[in-house]
């Protein structure tokens, strides 16, 4: 199992519609793939339709209780995913955990034995510097980082790298960066495509070539439990996360697989 995790310190550039959209992408291609929520929002889980304050086994249970992680990996809804869901209590899991030593790797001890049973995992991290964030970089194979093309969203790409950079010294871990992905993009406004080109310029291939357009499609579909496949599969959307999951493979080296159909639903 290679664990992918979506990272981004900045509130709202599209973590969470990237992590349950690629995960959906990855299962389509045949990756047999597990989805973890690891922000306190956990607007993932909505977006499957699950509520975590009425879930008994999740991470958050799982860390507090020293419980094996199989015990709270459940169905997702979408075909080939699997999810645990984060509990609200990883809000307060710094004051509350055990043992803070071993704290900052927490997520990766409780992933290994779940590893033989999946192709690929993918974090959805909290848009904080927080336990859960540091444990996504320890537990990580390989960063994605969504970004939209705003100015702000940019200069807060510096403080990011810089804590990558600070946390593969400090933690002796060593996630390869897969890459920027922006999103949200509307190439018909001229600032999105100046933002753009300044941040292909600045950071080069860094900068993954597929981009996620701004779709109502993508705003949609977590207000019916379905990830933009099942919701618009003729839409930009399923076009570019689909596409994105291609090259972030290619990045993983992980070879292709044939894609499963899509199922049917509403066209864009
Ligand atoms: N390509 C897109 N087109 C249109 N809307 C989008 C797109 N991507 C994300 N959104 C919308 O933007 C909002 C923020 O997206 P999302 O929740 O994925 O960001 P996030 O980084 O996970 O946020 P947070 O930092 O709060 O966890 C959501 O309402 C989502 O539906
Ligand atoms: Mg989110």
């Amino acid at each position: 199992m290679q664990t992918v995790a979506v990272i981004n310190q900045k509130g709202g550039t599209g973590k969470t519609t990237t992590a349950v959209n690629l995960a959906a992408a990855f299962a389509q291609r045949g990756f047999w793939t597990l989805l973890v929520d690891l922000d306190p929002q956990s607007s993932a889980a909505y977006c499957l339709g699950l509520d975590p304050a009425r879930e008994e086994k999740t991470l958050a249970k799982a860390i507090l209780e020293d419980r094996p992680l199989v015990e709270a990996i459940r169905p997702s809804g979408i075909e080939g995913i699997e999810v645990v869901l984060g509990g609200p209590e990883l809000a307060t899991l710094e004051l509350r955990i055990k043992n803070p030593l071993t704290a900052v790797r927490v997520l990766a001890r409780l992933l290994d034995p779940v590893k033989p049973a999946y192709d690929l995992c993918v974090l959805d991290a909290p848009p904080s510097l927080s336990l859960m964030f540091t444990n996504a970089l320890t537990a990580a194979d390989g960063l994605l980082v969504p970004v939209t093309p705003s100015f702000l969203s940019a200069k807060g790409l510096e403080s990011l790298m810089t804590t990558i950079d600070e946390a593969r010294a400090d933690l002796q871990v060593n996630p390869a960066l897969l890459g920027l992905v922006l999103t949200m993009v509307d190439r018909r406004l001229g600032l999105d495509k100046e933002v753009e080109a300044n941040l292909r310029q600045v950071f080069g291939e860094q900068v993954l070539r597929q981009a996620i357009r701004l779709t109502v499609r993508l705003k949609e579909a977590p207000g019916h439990f379905r990830s933009i496949f099942a919701h618009a599969p003729g839409s930009s959307g399923a076009e570019d996360y689909d596409a994105l999951a291609v090259e972030v493979l290619g990045r993983m080296k992980l070879p292709e697989r044939a894609p499963a159909l899509a199922e049917p639903a509403a066209a864009d």
